[in-house]
């Protein structure tokens, strides 16, 4: 059963109405923030209210992720030891740089039945994490990349989103590579409708599964542009039907709309309605 994460919203822990509000909101996925959206002064309170939050529950299908301070910090210890008790399906951490840093939280994990089936998802937003993106995703538990723009415009001294196009690239290809999902960086402007609509058509032509956010007014764009459309719907159907018309007359070939189909077609057409049917199965419940 493939997830769908079109939609990735981040939470500050520290935030309880923003923490109930989530129950109610259309994402796919909610990143619970520890790191930098919550303040030196809050980290403590903030991990309190979220492992009371998650052991609480009542955010349904939705993953849950939480992006712990980083593990050598003075908070690490105390996050990961919430994770063990509050059990979120995975754990980001932040500033990955290299695979050394997923085995030594995978090491952690491992020796706590607890964390028995945590995921590790990884912040990529380092120079360092970048180059070195294809170990990462190859190290144990690895089941996500986030891309973190800001951190990495940052670091690069980039301005421009076409600046971090390499690195999207390079991550995604590792991602691929490994079977991975690959969350595109967020869009600052969150009252910018337009703006986002366009980041995320771009995002999700690259290969992108979907988008991290920061405020509920982009959860729906999020979802109308990552989700496959009733066009794309519709041609995947044809597509599959012609191959198979075509291969019962012993032809490897099918042509639809003008264009040859071919097996690698239908593979991609049968992973558009697998999507497709993953999101209904998810609003549905
Ligand atoms: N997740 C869930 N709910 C959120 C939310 C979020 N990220 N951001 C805002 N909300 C809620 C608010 O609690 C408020 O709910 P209410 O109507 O029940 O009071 C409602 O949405 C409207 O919020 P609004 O007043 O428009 O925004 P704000 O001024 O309170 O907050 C931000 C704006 C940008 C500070 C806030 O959206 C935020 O902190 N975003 C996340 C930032 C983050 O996590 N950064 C780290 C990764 S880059
Ligand atoms: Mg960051």
């Amino acid at each position: 059963m493939i997830r769908p994460y079109r939609s990735v919203l981040y939470i500050p822990a520290s935030r309880a109405r923003a923490l109930e509000k989530a129950k109610s909101l259309p994402v796919d996925a909610i990143i619970f923030d520890l790191e930098d959206a919550v303040a030196v002064e809050e980290k403590a309170n903030a991990r309190a209210l979220l492992r009371d939050t998650l052991i609480e529950g009542g955010f349904g299908t939705r993953a849950q992720i939480v992006r712990i301070n980083g593990i050598d910090t003075d908070w690490g210890a105390d996050d990961l030891a919430m994770i063990a008790s509050a059990k979120p399906q995975a754990i980001l951490l932040p500033k990955v740089n290299s695979a050394q840093d997923i085995e030594a939280l995978a090491a952690l994990l491992d020796a706590n039945p607890d964390t028995a089936d945590t995921e590790i998802w990884a912040m990529m937003e380092t120079p360092e994490g970048i180059l070195n993106a294809a170990e990462i995703a190859a190290a144990p538990r690895m089941a996500g990349f986030v891309m973190g723009t800001n951190d990495l415009a940052k670091d690069l001294g980039a301005r421009t989103r076409e600046a971090m196009v390499t690195s999207l690239q390079i991550c995604l290809l590792a991602a691929r590579a490994h079977g991975l999902a690959c969350i595109d960086g967020v869009y600052n402007a969150f009252r910018d409708e337009e703006g986002l609509a366009q980041e995320c058509a771009q995002g999700r032509d690259f290969g992108f599964d979907g988008k991290t956010l920061i405020h509920p007014a982009q959860v729906a764009t999020a979802n109308a542009v990552f989700a496959p459309s009733p066009e794309e719907i519709d041609l995947a159907r044809r597509q599959i039907e012609a191959f198979e018309q075509a291969e019962a007359r012993g032809e490897g070939v099918a042509v639809v709309d003008g264009k040859i189909v071919e097996n690698l077609h239908v593979a991609t057409a049968r992973a558009t309605l697998a999507k497709a049917d993953a999101i209904a199965t998810s609003e549905a419940a």
